[in-house]
């Protein structure tokens, strides 16, 4: 049986769609044109953890083409950690000898595919693992990173904290975009320092396109959502060139079900969340590779617009979101993280006018025009995700 729910009670926020906000200064990168639109790629780090090496790299930059990822829109394969060799007597870092002998070589290889890739250091004297990292070496690190031919700099505090005082942390993120913009190259600059001292304040500000606003993600429906839920209130930090990151995606990792990582991908999509899978693509099934390309999803997240989505309405299991979209009209998502509902949204209650046009933007379905409200089932765990188009009536 299915529980009934009905969309009642106080509004929290109005309809945006007719409306882009003004988002924080633009920054020198985004002058530039980096970042329009939130990053989409591919990250080694969720399922392979530092067991990577070249070969494996070239086999999941080859996936991402094959599968039709590239021609989706992602873009970047970024080599997280596991790839770090050491500093030589000259301060120069070299990549692991025998997992990466010629990082040059791999980043031709990702380039011929038209492809971006990315790599992951830290401003401290060790990564997270305990690889070598970047502190004392920021200028030459970043020559290095762009004689080899990388376009993304992931930057992860992790030691920094044995070498810096709190307080430093900014000044130790301005040093290394410093070091990236003398480089000669255009390198994305993504910041990673799980979301501490309020980063979406200053983020864009040290010259970073994309920073981390929590700790690590786990492949688990709760934690998962715990992230995602938790980026309401963020939304007016975000905006095209300067992005809050939730962290990548778990889809097609094992332990989420069928309608578990559908969710994850359309909540991950109204929050205009950069979007970097981190799954075996070589062994992807076409359902994980569906829900990675799905259109409607991509359209809504690479919005031109860049406004990150929020919720408008919340009661017992269900949460609605709303994501403004350009030309006027939103993208929603009811999300039930209870048993299978049948939700009643009330146009009122979640500040939309009286008459709208809904399409189901995962099945590319239009389905019709609606007064006042309209019913939806909603399964465990899952979201329904529509994109609704003002007809008439004054936007509330
Ligand atoms: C930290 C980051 C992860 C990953 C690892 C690599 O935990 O938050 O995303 O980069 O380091 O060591």
């Amino acid at each position: 049986m299915h529980r009934q729910i009905h969309i009642a009670g106080v509004a929290v926020l109005l309809f945006l769609g007719f409306s882009v906000r003004a988002g924080i200064a633009e920054s020198a990168e985004d002058a530039a044109g980096m970042a329009r639109t939130p990053p989409m790629g591919w990250y080694s780090w969720n399922v392979f953890r530092l067991n990577i090496n070249d070969r494996l790299i070239r086999a999941q930059a080859a996936a991402l083409m094959e599968s039709g990822m590239r021609d989706a829109g992602y873009q970047y394969i970024v080599i997280d950690g596991g790839w770090e060799g050491y500093h030589d007597t000259n301060g120069v870092f070299h990549s692991d000898p025998q997992r990466f002998p010629d990082m040059k070589g791999l980043c031709d290889y990702i380039h011929s595919l038209g492809l971006k890739v990315g790599i992951h250091t830290s401003p401290g004297p060790k990564t997270c693992s305990g690889r070598e990292a970047s502190y004392g070496h920021e200028r030459q690190d970043a020559e290095t990173f762009a004689s080899w031919g990388m376009d993304f700099v992931k930057y992860d505090w992790c030691s920094a904290a044995s070498v810096y005082q709190p307080e430093q942390m900014q000044a130790a993120y301005i040093k290394m975009s410093q070091a990236l913009k003398s480089a000669g190259r255009p390198m994305l600059y993504s910041l990673c320092q799980y979301g501490t001292q309020q980063v979406w304040k200053w983020g864009a500000a040290v010259g970073g396109q994309m920073w981390r606003t929590t700790s690590d993600i786990q492949d688990n429906y709760f934690q998962m959502l715990t992230i995602g839920f938790g980026q309401n209130g963020l939304e007016k930090y975000a905006g095209p060139g300067h992005w809050n990151d939730p962290d990548m995606l778990e889809i097609g990792n094992r332990k989420m079900n069928r309608d578990e990582h559908p969710t994850h991908r359309r909540l991950w999509g109204l929050l205009a969340a950069p979007r970097f899978a981190g799954n075996d693509l070589t062994q992807m099934s076409s359902a994980t590779r569906e829900i990675l390309t799905n259109p409607g999803v991509i359209a809504l997240d690479q919005d031109a617009a860049g406004v990150q989505g929020r919720r408008v309405w919340q009661e017992g299991p269900v949460q609605v979101w709303m994501k403004p979209l350009r030309d006027g009209s939103a993208g929603l998502g009811i999300f039930n993280i209870d048993k299978p509902l049948n939700v009643t949204l009330a146009f009122k209650e979640v500040g939309l006018p009286e008459t709208i046009s809904a399409r189901d933007l995962w099945l590319h379905k239009d389905l019709g025009k609606f007064n006042h409200s309209l019913a939806l089932e909603v399964p465990r765990h899952g979201v329904v995700l529509l994109k609704v188009t003002p007809i008439s009536g004054a936007p509330r």
